[in-house]
């Protein structure tokens, strides 16, 4: 883990500059590593999603020999800790500081805002393998910015239909308040409104309190048909157990599935039940999925999530690439066109990118029946992001 003092970024930046004089390809020893800069959530309530993304992004590279492009692969890990205020620092850390080939991060919306205004001037070509801030595919997007992950607009907006056509009129949202949580809700919102749905009331709770108690003694007071919601990680775990508590039970519980994944097991019997919408299940009975799944479980002794899915297909494109310019990250604009042109067999299925570099997928429609995440459908075939402000789109 990476945790450097300002000396050691400095001492880090002038070694990374003496280095550079050796042509990559021709570094003593033969083919230089490519440097690989894990930028991720390894502390606080989104921690168990960093390390699922690491896992499975190491376990891709580790199916590969070890290699991108047939060159070795060194990682630089940072913990970002969730905190938007210090991503730019820990962006600069990596980038300039490590001079790393490719930075793979983030979880939280509000730090990869901050991490893409550096990528945006430098460059690097960055996988964001999980936060679904609209702008990384909207306004800030770029040539060198993918993502594998979702945008929160594309994770939500098909449940607002799904919402009312279950008679679901009314409804209160909850979530975080911060980019993450506000866009997730705004995309539901959007489809439930135009679908006839009325929002009772829009609950926002600081990001990362998991003190849930007063607000569930509001939602019971205002009595909607439905309550739609956004937590992840440890706060996911707390809200679905915190809200089967209260007795709300009877009123649906839906959100994104970011809600039940990872945590499941955990949330026990108080999931039962609860509906979400995401663009993958751990069900989905495909091969590559199959597969995935056992060799996850295999490698780390726990099951594979979403968030593993994301990381494992962050380093597929990355490998896509660079197998496409045989390792040579000088080959620019070759790499990147290869990774655009790149048809992913990720574990959720099939999928290609937009042209602001968001996946184009389908969105499952799951609910918690019997202690398992059983795909009851598909809310949204082939879903795109409508990239609003990106100028490639
Ligand atoms: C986000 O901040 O974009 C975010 C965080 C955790 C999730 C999903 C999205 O599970």
């Amino acid at each position: 883990m990476l945790r450097m003092t300002r000396r050691g970024v400095l001492a880090a930046a002038s070694a990374a500059t003496a280095s550079a004089f050796v042509p990559a390809r021709f570094a003593i020893g033969g083919v230089a590593k490519v440097k690989v800069g894990l930028m991720l959530p390894y502390s606080g309530t989104y921690a168990g999603l960093g390390e699922a993304i690491t896992n499975a992004f190491k376990m891709a590279v580790a199916e590969k020999g070890g290699t991108l492009g047939g060159r070795e692969v060194q990682f630089v890990a940072l913990d970002d800790e969730s905190h938007p205020g210090k991503a730019p620092e820990n962006t600069n850390k990596l980038v300039v500081g490590e001079k790393v080939d490719f930075l793979v991060g983030t979880v939280h919306s509000g730090v990869a805002m901050g991490m893409l205004r550096v990528v945006g001037e430098t460059g690097t070509i960055t996988v964001i393998p999980n936060a679904g801030a609209n702008a990384a595919t909207g306004p800030l997007c770029g040539p060198n910015i993918f993502r594998t992950s979702f945008s929160s607009w594309q994770a939500c907006y098909p449940m607002g239909k799904v919402a009312v056509d279950r008679g679901l009129k009314k409804v209160v949202t909850i979530t975080w308040k911060y980019a993450g949580g506000d866009e997730m809700v705004g995309g539901f919102v959007e489809n439930f409104t135009k679908s006839g749905g009325t929002v009772v009331e829009q609950i926002q709770v600081p990001f990362p309190s998991e003190e849930f108690q007063p607000y569930l003694t509001q939602i019971a007071a205002l009595k909607p048909d439905g309550v739609f919601t956004f937590f992840a990680g440890s706060g996911a775990l707390k809200f679905v157990k915190d809200y089967a508590a209260a007795g709300l039970k009877p009123i649906q519980l839906m959100g994104p599935g970011f809600l039940t994944d990872g945590v499941l097991a955990a949330q026990g019997e108080a999931a039962e039940g609860v509906l979400t919408t995401l663009h993958y299940a751990d069900a989905l009975d495909i091969p590559e999925n199959r597969t995935f799944r056992a060799a996850y479980k295999n490698a780390f002794g726990k099951e594979a999530d979403v968030y593993a899915v994301q990381g494992y297909d962050a380093a597929q494109v990355l490998a896509h690439g660079m197998a496409a310019v045989n390792g040579d990250t000088g080959a620019r604009e070759a790499l990147i066109a290869a990774m655009e042109k790149a048809e992913i067999r990720s574990p959720r299925g099939l999928f290609t990118f937009s042209k602001a570099h968001n996946p184009v997928q389908d969105i499952y429609l799951r609910q918690v029946q019997g202690r398992q995440e059983n795909v009851v459908g598909i809310a949204h075939k082939a879903l795109s992001d409508p990239a609003r402000g990106c100028r490639m789109a």
